[in-house]
């Protein structure tokens, strides 16, 4: 069985981009994977500095997890922070990690673009990104395409320290899916919570359609034909509707007819049916937060396990065992 491994920030709602990029291909590897899930709340840090956010932010991505479908019994599903172990690997990991590999990082730039500020943390994430791969011996880490960088550090990193002190990592291989590696926002560009362009799964019906009413489509009359391919919307709807609604659509596309409106409005039908049952299940696990913490503080004396393993090996092999 091939050890999975990936996690999510706490900071912000989860939208369509994470469910498909991510959290999909995880819930789908349950049965026949070693499957490690968790909530990132240390990286969350770089970008979120608001007590309230963070805390009540990681109960909700919990939440998220299992209403889509996770169970924890059959997954390790834990927070990043109830396993501190990760912070010492993080910190061994750092003195062999070139400043020029974290330099290159996209990443970081964007975010610094964005106004996110350029502190320490947010320079060395990638490495804190790593530690969290490694210290489990992830073999296979399901993201999307934006991340892709960061596993190629994580390989990096592995490479260099196995060189350096004997074979001790797994090497982790990446999985990004073809149709869903970038799934488009309201304007076009990726989807992302720094963007202020997603569709949040948990939206309440009212705001959902608005979001969805508010996706930018170009002027052509609905007479003419449009390029499917070129269509952020036609993405969308690709991603929910079935493959008989999907060829009707192509048809109007091609040879004119669609209307964006009343294409719109399936797409906020589709998606408020397919979360149905997991916004109502979200509801009631909100509503039991004694249950979720529980259920987070076995899965980090499961994940903890398997932490101190590892980083005993790497005690031992780098010399910090006298
Ligand atoms: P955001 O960019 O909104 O802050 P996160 O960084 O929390 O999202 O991403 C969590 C996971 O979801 C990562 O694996 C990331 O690659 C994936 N993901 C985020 N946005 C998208 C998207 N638009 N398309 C595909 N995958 C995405
Ligand atoms: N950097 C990832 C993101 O922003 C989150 C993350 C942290 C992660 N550690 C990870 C993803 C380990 C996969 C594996 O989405």
């Amino acid at each position: 069985m091939k050890r999975i491994l990936s996690g999510i920030q706490p900071s912000g709602q989860l939208h369509i981009g994470n469910y498909f990029g991510m959290m999909k291909t995880m819930i789908s590897n349950m049965e026949n994977s070693d499957l490690y899930v968790f909530i990132v709340d240390l990286h969350a840090l770089t970008s979120v500095h608001d007590r309230e956010r963070l805390s009540t932010g990681t109960l909700e991505a919990a939440a998220d997890f299992l209403a889509l479908g996770l169970d924890p019994d059959k997954c390790t599903f834990w927070v990043q922070s109830d396993v501190p172990e990760v912070c010492e690997l993080a910190w061994v990991l750092s003195t062999l990690t070139p400043m020029g590999l974290l330099e290159r990082c996209h990443s970081y730039k964007d975010k610094v673009a964005k106004g996110i500020a350029a502190s320490h943390g947010l320079f060395a994430y990638p490495v804190l990104m790593a530690a969290d791969i490694l210290l489990y011996q992830s073999e296979v880490v399901p993201v999307g395409k934006d991340q892709k960088q960061h596993l190629e550090v994580a390989r990096d990193i592995a490479i260099k320290f196995n060189n350096a002190f004997g074979e001790t990592f797994v090497v982790p291989e990446p999985f990004i899916g073809e149709t869903t590696a970038t799934v488009p926002g309201l304007d076009g560009q990726k989807m992302s919570k720094s963007y202020g362009n997603t569709i949040p799964i948990f939206l309440d019906d009212k705001p959902l359609r608005k979001r969805i009413m508010s996706i930018q489509t170009d002027a052509t009359p609905v007479e003419d034909p449009k390029d499917p391919d070129n269509c952020n919307l036609y993405a969308l709807l690709k991603l929910f509707a079935s493959q008989e609604k999907m060829d009707e659509v192509h048809d109007l596309y091609v040879n004119g007819g669609a209307a964006y409106g009343y294409l719109k409005q399936d797409l906020f039908e589709l998606i408020r049916d397919y979360y149905a049952d997991a916004r109502a299940k979200k509801k009631e696990l909100l509503d039991n937060q004694d249950y979720l913490r529980r259920v987070l503080a076995a899965g980090a004396d499961k994940a903890r396990a398997k932490a101190t393993r590892t980083l005993d090996l790497v005690r031992n092999r780098v010399g910090l065992k006298y």
